[in-house]
């Protein structure tokens, strides 16, 4: 891209900012999704001072090895490139075109609703989790789309 061209984007990008995010202080344009991630989980561990991050099963998050670390399908994109960063876990994404049969997609929520809070007891305390990284609709993963209608996972 020339320089000229790469400018006008920013311009736009800058006063889009200005306009629909009345609260933001400060913008950062990053040339790539990885960057975005790795940048956001400098800033989340920075400001609270925690270590962990969390991330979903099926997920893809990079390239990079943090970014890497937090994606979760394993082949072709972390396959043979370990070790990963430390302190990112998985979590269960909401896939309810496999939950258990007989199962509702609600009361698949409160399941992983209830596995989130093993996890903190079993794996890391909520008070050490910097950030979740969280794709509101999962892509490289099947195209996996959260309960939306009633959207007990987000509580
Ligand atoms: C959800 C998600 N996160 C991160 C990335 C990585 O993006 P990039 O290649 O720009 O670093 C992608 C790429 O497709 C993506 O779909």
């Amino acid at each position: 891209m020339d320089g000229w061209k790469y400018l006008s984007i920013w311009y736009f990008l800058l006063n889009f900012s200005k306009k629909y995010c009345a609260n933001m202080k400060i913008s950062s344009f990053l040339s790539r999704k990885a960057e975005a991630v790795e940048n956001a989980v400098k800033i989340a561990r920075k400001y609270t001072g925690r270590r962990a991050v969390l991330s979903f099963e099926r997920g893809f998050h990079g390239r990079t090895l943090l970014a890497m670390s937090l994606t979760s399908k394993v082949k072709p994109y972390k396959f043979g490139f370990g070790p990963f960063a430390p302190d990112t876990y998985k979590l269960p994404y909401p896939y309810y075109y496999r939950k258990p049969a007989g199962m509702t997609n609600e009361e698949l929520d409160a399941e992983l609703l209830r596995r989130l809070e093993d996890f903190f007891l079993s794996e890391v305390p909520a008070e050490d989790v910097a950030a979740i990284m969280m794709e509101p609709v999962q892509g490289e993963g099947g195209f996996i789309i959260p309960n939306r209608e009633d959207p007990h996972f987000y509580a």
